[in-house]
């Protein structure tokens, strides 16, 4: 069996929308300092190419989560294995991830993040699989919404491989 990988969305394209998205964030924030944190490892790439076309101050901070056990399929609870560097208290918040899928982890995410007492609180993903939304989660900035198939690429990875294709495909195995 050999896997394939479909392109779904190009590298250029991909290219365009992000730095639309920094110009539409850039005005949004305009007067104000942004907060960027990114969920590692799925948003690494997307933060960084996003961040490079914000125009305003930026500050970077990461976080990393796994599971516990079978839990965040039912709940989304789950356990910060890396938590951010610094309190986020007054702070313009901006969450970036690389997809939203059933919505779980950010909606346990973000009441977390939420409780810190930023001044405001937005989340930007790259990819929004709104077909398969069980749990609400408000997406304030999207790159791209796709249909339900499984995506690779931009940080996006099957089994850890192809999260550094510089476009978004989908594995194809015959
Ligand atoms: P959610 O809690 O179901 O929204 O899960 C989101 C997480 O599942 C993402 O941050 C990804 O790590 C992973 N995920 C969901 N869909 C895909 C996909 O199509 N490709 C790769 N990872 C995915
Ligand atoms: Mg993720």
């Amino acid at each position: 069996m050999s896997e394939q990988i479909r392109v779904m969305i190009g590298e250029a394209e991909t290219d365009k929308r992000i730095r639309e998205l920094g110009a539409k964030i850039s005005a949004d924030y305009a007067g104000k300092e942004i907060h960027m944190i990114c969920v590692l490892k799925g948003g690494v790439f997307f933060m960084c190419e996003l961040a490079k076309r914000i125009t305003v101050p930026v500050s970077l901070d990461f976080m990393s989560i796994s599971s516990y056990g079978d839990d965040i399929k039912s709940s989304g609870v789950v356990k910060i294995t890396k938590d951010l560097d610094q309190p986020l208290e007054g702070k313009d918040v901006l969450v970036v991830e690389d997809i939203i899928d059933s919505g779980r982890t950010l909606s346990y995410l973000l009441e977390i993040l939420k409780g810190r007492n930023p001044e405001s609180i937005r989340l930007c993903t790259l990819l929004d699989k709104p077909d398969r939304r069980v749990r609400d989660v408000h997406v304030d900035y999207c790159g791209f919404e796709i249909p339900d198939e499984f995506v690779v690429g931009y940080g996006l990875d099957y089994a850890q491989k192809y999260r550094n294709l510089p476009f978004i495909g989908v594995v194809e195995t015959n």
